[in-house]
């Protein structure tokens, strides 16, 4: 098992950083309240959700798992939903959703895994370059991929790759709350090695008889393994011993995977019991066809910018004119992007709804502009 783990703080680092140039800073400029106790303790703020980090494993070798103490305005969280984690990155603030993988019983602490993707901005770094004693920015929990309030007797969970946090979190909710009803979980990924959760679970299913614990590891040599084969099908339903027309179910993961579920749910007429959780956007919607060349201009009228459409999303086409607006999942889920449009048509490439509205709230990282468009940026 591949496991390091960093719970040493930085605090010396920390408290010169703060009492150097920083404090140096704060007092020569006006700021509110927050910004001067922040100095002497960097988790407060009378509004902001802020965390501390409190240790960081790396479990496998592109994950890490870390664990943060919130200050007292997080609200918590159910077990499903995502927060919006920010850090500042090379001097630009970055943020992305992550699912808390731990219970909502977990006495106010909350636990993400956040796999590095190659290339990425924002992974790699906090794989790599987050401490214990750091503190970053959190939203408080969102998103209505969520374990009932009113829980559902029987449950069949499935999971793909690092969409197994929401669920390991319904996991371990559940399993917390003595909830005696049938659960399966259903997993699948490439290796044994890469699941972050693998001994978390396997432990879940040894202390629990009413958890059943089924995965496909679809590439072990070449031959698969764990408990079903390949990809997934109607049979492991039939494997996982859960009765389809009695669960709840919910699947979070690759797109493949999601769409696979839920076709064999919309073809047994059962959709309204699944839940859906995607972590990629869905794919594009056809373009208009008289939309094909992109035409007219952007204009970003508080930086006093403009540009040429050259296609492409606003957010794309912002930061290629040198501007750095708020983003984080650029996938139209976290709204940190969301901006003032004052002008122009868009179209959402989700839905492919057009939207000619002045003055109107859009989500810049899933709308590409149709010919002039002007923003509040
Ligand atoms: S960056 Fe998350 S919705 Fe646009």
């Amino acid at each position: 098992m591949f496991t390091e783990s960093t719970t040493e703080p930085r605090p010396a680092r920390l408290g010169r950083r703060l009492l150097g140039s920083s404090l140096a800073r704060a007092l020569a400029t006006p700021h509110g309240v927050d910004r001067y106790v922040e100095l002497v303790k960097p988790t407060f703020s009378l509004r902001d959700v802020r965390a501390e980090v409190v240790s960081v494993q790396r479990r496998t070798p592109t994950s890490a798992t870390v664990t943060l103490r919130p200050n007292d305005n997080w609200r918590g969280f159910r077990a499903g939903q995502h927060v919006l984690l920010s850090t500042e990155i090379g001097g630009v603030r970055r943020t992305r959703p992550y699912s808390p993988a731990n219970s909502e019983h977990d006495g106010g602490l909350v636990e993400l895994t956040v796999h590095a993707r190659p290339g990425g901005a924002v992974s790699p770094h906090l794989r790599t370059r987050l401490l214990a004693g750091d503190v970053v920015g959190l939203s408080q929990a969102q998103g209505d991929f969520a374990l009932p309030r009113r829980r559902p007797r029987e449950l069949l969970l499935i999971s793909g790759g690092s969409g197994i946090t929401p669920l390991m979190a319904m996991l371990r909710t559940l399993c917390d709350e003595g909830h005696d009803g049938p659960i399966a979980f259903l997993h699948y990924a490439r290796a044994e090695r890469h699941i972050a959760y693998a001994e978390a679970l396997a432990r879940l299913a040894a202390r629990h008889p009413n958890v059943r614990l089924l995965r496909s590891l679809t590439r072990v040599g070449g031959l698969g393994g764990g408990e079903l084969d390949g990809h997934f099908s109607a049979d492991h339903v039939e494997l996982a011993g859960i009765d389809p027309e009695e669960a709840e179910a919910f699947v979070c993961g690759p797109a493949a995977l999601v769409d696979a579920v839920h076709g064999q749910w919309a073809r047994t007429g059962l959709e309204q019991r699944l839940h859906v959780e995607r972590f990629a956007p869905p794919p594009l919607a056809p373009l208009p066809a008289d939309a094909d060349a992109a035409s007219g201009a952007l204009r970003f009228a508080r930086s006093g910018v403009e540009a040429a459409n050259r296609g492409g999303t606003l957010l794309d086409q912002a930061e290629a004119a040198g501007l750095r607006p708020q983003s984080g999942c650029r996938m139209g889920i976290c709204h940190t992007c969301s901006c003032r449009k004052l002008a122009g048509a868009v179209r959402d490439v989700r839905s492919g709804e057009i939207s000619t509205a002045p003055d109107e709230q859009i989500q810049i990282c899933v709308s590409v502009p149709l010919g002039d468009v002007t923003l509040d940026i």
